[in-house]
């Protein structure tokens, strides 16, 4: 059997993990909002037709932030037209997508969904169709306090009190030829910038992101980082940047995933210090990865001018969940720099969540991994000493073992480990810095097929289980992790 070795060393910090890691993304697409979270009529419904089996949900993956309302929707998106009495609400194309939109939620329904789950809002503007000015008023809309035309609308709409929302995406992958008027890296600096002094004249505190590549394989990755954050170093906050992936039929460089996303960051990394020396700044550029998930988008099916379409409905397995663990373990590793992070999406679409009209609403694989890299994956990161065996994948050199190690605040110690050998690992664990430690935990995601998935007849097909921990109290310890597996070890610190 094979074995590695790994070295945890208390000091060897990389970062306290920003909360904000742990959110998500509601767009307006397919039935993310309409049939997802909304659905009047619903004998779970509430009386605002929110859905409370989602909530409970949601709430159970302890989300950080939401992003809303797009995504690829905000850039043609007229805010305007989802305020006021429902019955007046224009009906309209939505161009991103293909579809028509009811506008019969918009973003005071989505400020009461949100304090039903919990959550915060990321709110997007439209960069695309819309203007600096339209950007300006969304925001005096939520968080002016009164006496202006805008902020005594949102009272007269029911919300008396501002939303007082504090963190902006400004536009959506205006890299991608496929945005609604999508700009070039200058056009697209420009006018973020301009927007970016309307927005925080308005409102001092609020954090905006603006729009970096949505992937490193855009032609133009990472010039369009560059440029972007040269025009807006002053006013700007975060860089958004997105990745998914897709199995392309080879299982292991499908796990290898994770080496690719680490690249991705650390090209980013060396961009943003690059802008900050030629700036002469002080402040580094973080990243919000706002988009990150495993999305089959080459099977995408085309669809005709229909509301809330079934589409982009994901139904994720065995193998999706692990690469998903892994993905978000590279988050994690990357907290000194990403400071926030969306898994894209949260129901329905591309979605841990996933509802059936009228139905219930279930788990789906990769539910789990983001449960439990939200519930133990806040505090302090740190950089453990490897001796790893390594293969050959797509990717290059790949470790066969993917770790990441987080020093909670409550006096614990939880190492997430993705094996992503086709054979058992002996991993040998060096815990010394900590003095003395008992294991807790170790829960265990695998199965013999990977190809298993949670359905509606089966929601609880593919489903970690509890492998007995290491006895007694030690300084070091030898665990086995199964092949193709992603564990999470717990340990308690002794007092
Ligand atoms: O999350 C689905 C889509 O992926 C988003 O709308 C877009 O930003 C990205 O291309």
């Amino acid at each position: 059997m094979k074995t590695a070795k790994i070295q945890i060393v208390k000091d060897f910090e990389i970062s306290q993990t920003d909360n904000r890691l742990f959110s998500s993304f509601l767009e307006h697409l397919g039935r993310a909002i309409y049939g997802g979270i909304y659905e009047p009529g619903h004998p779970q419904a509430d009386e605002e037709g929110l859905r409370k089996d989602v909530i409970k949900l949601v709430r159970e993956l302890n989300v950080d932030y939401v992003r809303y309302p797009g995504g690829n929707f905000v850039s043609g998106y007229d805010w305007k037209d989802g305020i006021g009495p429902k019955a007046d609400r224009p009906r309209r194309l939505d161009l991103a997508w293909k579809t028509v939109e009811s506008n019969q939620f918009g973003i005071d329904e989505f400020y009461d969904w949100s304090k039903k789950a919990g959550t915060k809002i990321m709110c997007a503007v439209n960069m695309g169709t819309g203007t600096p000015k339209e950007a300006g008023q969304l925001l005096e809309y939520c968080n002016f306090p009164g006496g202006t035309y805008w902020s005594d609308l949102r009272a007269k709409n029911g919300h008396k009190d501002p939303m007082g929302i504090k963190l902006w995406c400004v536009g959506n992958e205006m890299d991608g030829s496929w945005q609604i008027c999508h700009l070039d890296a200058a056009e697209y600096g420009k006018k973020a910038r301009e927007t970016a002094k309307i927005m925080k004249w308005i409102d001092p505190s609020v954090q905006l992101v603006v729009c970096g590549s949505s992937g490193p394989a855009q032609k133009t990755f990472p010039e369009w980082d560059r440029k972007v954050m040269e025009y807006t170093y002053d006013t700007a906050d975060y860089l958004s940047i997105h990745k998914y992936y897709e199995n392309d039929g080879n299982d292991l460089d499908f796990l290898a995933s994770f080496v690719d996303m680490d690249r991705f960051i650390r090209v980013l990394e060396g961009t943003a210090d690059y802008v900050k020396a030629l700036k002469r700044g002080k402040k580094d550029f973080f990243f919000s990865f706002d988009e990150w998930n495993v999305w089959y988008q080459s099977q995408d099916q085309p669809h005709g001018w229909m509301e809330a379409p079934a589409i982009l409905e994901d139904n994720y397995s065995l193998l999706d969940a692990l690469v998903f663990a892994g993905l978000g373990m590279t988050l994690l590793n990357h907290a000194d720099r990403v400071k926030i992070a969306c898994l894209a999406q949260l129901v329905n679409v591309i979605a841990p969540i996933c509802t059936k009209k009228g139905g219930p609403a279930i788990r789906q694989t990769i539910f789990y991994p983001f449960y439990f890299l939200s519930k133990y994956g806040r505090g302090i990161v740190l950089h453990p000493v490897v001796q790893i065996p390594k293969t050959e994948t797509k990717y290059g050199e790949t470790p066969l073992l993917y770790t990441s190690t987080v020093h909670g605040h409550d006096d614990s110690v939880t190492i997430f480990a993705l094996n992503i050998s086709k054979e058992d690992l002996m991993v040998d664990i060096d815990l010394a810095s900590f003095g003395r430690l008992s294991m807790t935990e170790h829960i265990c995601l695998n199965g013999n097929d990977l190809n298993a998935k949670n359905t509606f007849e089966h929601p609880d097909c593919v489903s970690p289980r509890e492998i007995t921990p290491v006895r007694g109290e030690f300084s070091k310890c030898s665990i086995l992790l199964p092949k193709q597996s992603w564990n999470v070890l717990r340990f308690k610190i002794a007092s």
